[in-house]
């Protein structure tokens, strides 16, 4: 079979992101991660993926309103309850996404004006449930977004109930937008199979959700948490990498499918960790992370492989540096990718073909069925 994995396969056509896998760079819409990384906002991005350009401050004003009033249907507290002790996030909210179809007015309108609304809906009520998933756990109230705060800050608020500072406000701001959208990665793909077949935005990003759970994909930042601290100190970091090498463990939050270099949101990432760490005077976890990735890059050039850390590493310690519950990170990775999934399955629904790829047929022939009997 050509290209395991769809490896090096275009499926689609898509104005929203190119990544450069060689080069090491990533541009949404015409702009570099780096302009946007620096002189945006999470909700300005939302507007270039969702409208094709950045926004003016009156269409910023007019979206930021429609995010904050964008609020969850209670039955979906309800249904969060049931969920039982233990139960990872990012099956809450799979379900939860899934159940919010019930309650949208436009879920099975695929028209363009119903689907740019859902995309906000959804993007402000995964924050709003992410949050939710947390406080209920630990037999807290949800708490509704507040109009005065944006997204960013938002999530904070709702997770912890108080006001954040605005450097953490700012530092969530950044990650949003860093994990926003990228090419067609496996959840976006998802996505846009199951819009290929006009199925609802709903259901494609609960797809989406159920995709970037995976250990491969969005939910390698938890897994990097657990390793650094495994880990514990950057002096136990060769013993401990030597090991999981040794066992034929792949290294969480390093290799990509496209990136042949620095996935280029890592550096800002690393960046924003640093500036944490420095804060809260305690620069641990950046530390064990930069043993790591001298290891591995020694390790790796060793073996003549193009394995460098991706998007999870560094915010894997961005998120826990923050507060933010290890288990919850992958969440976080979804309120991001909720605005890219959106922008998606707008576009699929905009000129649409059904996805439908072929197998290479590798089985058996010429069988004849015998009667049940007979059969060993
Ligand atoms: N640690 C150690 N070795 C790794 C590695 C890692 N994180 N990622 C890839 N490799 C090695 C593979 O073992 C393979 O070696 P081989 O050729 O000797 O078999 C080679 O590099 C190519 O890897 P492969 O698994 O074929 O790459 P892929 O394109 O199929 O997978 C990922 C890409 C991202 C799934 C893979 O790199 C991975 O599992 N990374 C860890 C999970 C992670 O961080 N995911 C988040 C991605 S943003």
């Amino acid at each position: 079979m050509n290209g395991r994995g769809l490896e090096g396969v275009v499926a689609a056509d898509t104005r929203l992101s190119r990544v450069y896998g060689e080069e090491g760079r990533l541009v949404y819409s015409g702009y570099e991660i780096e302009d946007l990384a620096e002189n945006t906002s999470f909700e300005e991005v939302c507007h270039l993926l969702w409208y094709g350009a950045l926004p003016t401050r009156t269409q910023l004003d007019s979206l930021r309103g429609k995010l904050a009033d964008a609020p969850v249907p209670e039955p979906i507290h309800d249904l969060i309850r049931l969920a039982p002790a233990g139960v990872h996030p990012m099956a809450t909210l799979r379900t939860a996404i899934s159940a919010l179809g019930f309650f949208d007015a436009d879920a099975e309108d695929n028209g363009a004006d119903a689907n740019e609304r859902k995309a906000i809906r959804l993007t402000a009520q995964t924050t709003t449930i992410t949050a939710a998933i947390d406080r209920i756990r630990n037999g807290r109230d949800p708490l509704r977004p507040r109009e005065d705060l944006g997204l960013a800050a938002n999530f904070l608020y709702m997770l912890s109930g108080q006001t954040p500072d605005p450097l953490d406000a700012r530092i969530v701001d950044v990650a949003l937008i860093l994990h926003a959208e990228h090419g067609m990665n496996a959840s976006t793909f998802a996505a846009r199979v199951a819009a290929g077949t006009l199925a609802d935005m709903h259901g494609a990003v609960t797809a989406a959700i159920a995709t970037l759970k995976g250990p491969l994909h969005g939910g390698a930042n938890e897994r990097v948490m657990r390793m650094l601290q495994e880990v514990g100190a950057a002096d136990r970091a060769g013993e401990w990498v030597a090991s999981a090498l040794g066992r034929g463990e792949k290294i969480m939050g390093f290799g990509h499918r496209v990136y042949r270099t620095l996935d280029p949101r890592a550096p800002i990432l690393k960046r924003l960790a640093r500036q944490l760490g420095e804060r809260a005077g305690d620069a641990r976890w950046l530390e064990i992370s930069e043993r790591i990735q001298a290891i591995m890059s020694e390790e790796m050039d060793r073996r003549g492989k193009k394995i460098y850390p991706n998007v999870d590493f560094f915010s894997a310690s961005v998120y826990f540096t923050l507060g933010i519950p290890t288990d919850l990170f992958t969440n976080v990775f979804a309120c991001a990718r909720m605005a890219g999934w959106t922008a998606h399955v707008m576009e699929q629904h905009r000129d649409n073909r059904l996805i439908r790829p072929k197998a290479e047929y590798m089985g058996p022939m010429g069988l004849e069925v015998k009667p049940i009997e007979a059969r060993r």
